[in-house]
């Protein structure tokens, strides 16, 4: 029995295999590409896989995807549906999300980028902001990420509010569902993204959508870039309808040298390290799925293709 591991990057593919090696003694880890009996590939590890690689695979129980998203494989056409595909989420992954949400919304919510800016005149430029019960924010998806992240905020005093399918949200956190929609647009002066990337949400940050915030809104994406019409922000951005606007994730990964979002004075650009997962810890809990899977029981995050996240 084969575990294949695929990531695009070659070095990133080498320290996953030999963690996965360490920690999974008794399987057989082979880089996908170098795999020569597509026959005994019982699970495939995988960030980005080549379209057509795990169709290639007929015994596949289950693909692991080396993140939260599933974006990344339901992207290949020819991905067989019947294959269960399992999330990897974990404390440190949680945990690196709550730090970065917490530490971009207080940055926000305490007008950090005025300061800065009024250092660089030597300006004294005291400025009283309201306190975190009278700042509301709202987080755009509630699942593993929104929940954490919105206790976090609740933690921190804010007014928290959460949209998603079921509108379910956690004690202390005000959950709309999708008829709520424009109401908790109307009251997110932070909206953050944590959505899945779906068919229904590609393209959700819009210009529709950020026209319903309140004036001066501020926009985090730590979800994924196809959730954002980047010219619509540039728009909002330039109207003054959007103050700023934190972004992790883009269209194009790395964000070519020439896109304004790098030199937008209103816009902070973080590459893709809201919440990156590493092979230390991440691997503890492939592994741990892979041995679930094994013993015939269902891991937590598994999902498939149709249900798109
Ligand atoms: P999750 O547990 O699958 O939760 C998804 C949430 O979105 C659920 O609340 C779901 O509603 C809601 N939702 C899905 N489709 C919707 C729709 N069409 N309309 C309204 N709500 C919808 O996902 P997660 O683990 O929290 O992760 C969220 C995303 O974060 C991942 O998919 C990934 O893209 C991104 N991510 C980014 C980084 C980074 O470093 N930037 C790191 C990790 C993850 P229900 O609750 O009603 O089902
Ligand atoms: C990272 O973006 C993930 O999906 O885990």
């Amino acid at each position: 029995m084969t575990i294949a591991v695929t990531l695009p990057d070659p070095e990133k593919l080498v320290w996953w295999r030999d963690h996965l090696r360490e920690l999974l003694p008794d399987h057989h880890i082979n880089n996908a590409a170098e795999i020569s009996d597509p026959q005994t590939v019982r699970y495939a590890v995988v960030w980005k896989p080549p379209e057509g690689l795990l169709a290639s695979f007929p015994n596949l129980k289950a693909t692991i995807s080396i993140g939260a998203g599933i974006d990344h494989i339901a992207a290949d056409p020819q991905y067989p549906a019947s294959v269960p595909v399992i999330k990897t989420i974990g404390p440190d992954m949680t945990q690196r999300m709550c730090e970065y949400v917490a530490l971009h919304v207080l940055r926000l919510h305490r007008q950090l980028p005025e300061l800065q800016k009024a250092q660089t005149r030597k300006a004294w430029h005291q400025i009283v902001t309201p306190t975190a019960p009278d700042r509301k924010v709202g987080i755009l998806g509630l699942g593993h990420l929104g929940c954490h992240v919105a206790r976090t905020l609740t933690a921190l005093g804010f007014d928290v509010a959460g949209w998603s399918r079921s509108g379910a949200a956690p004690d202390g956190v005000t959950g709309f569902n999708e008829s709520g929609l424009n109401r908790f647009l109307a009251q997110s002066e932070i909206l953050i993204c944590l959505l899945p990337l779906t068919p229904e949400t590609k393209g959700f940050l819009s210009k529709p959508i950020l026209e319903q915030l309140p004036k001066g809104a501020s926009l985090i994406n730590a979800a994924r870039g196809a959730h954002l019409i980047e010219d619509d922000l540039l728009a909002a951005l330039g109207k003054g309808q959007i103050s700023y606007a934190t972004l992790d994730v883009f269209n194009t990964e790395p964000l070519p040298s020439d896109h304004p979002f790098w030199t937008h004075p209103r816009v902070l650009v973080t590459p893709h390290t809201a919440s990156l997962i590493d092979p230390v810890s991440g691997g503890k809990v492939i592994a741990a799925n892979i041995r679930k899977l094994e013993a015939g029981h269902t891991p937590d995050a598994l999902t498939y293709i149709s249900r798109g996240y």
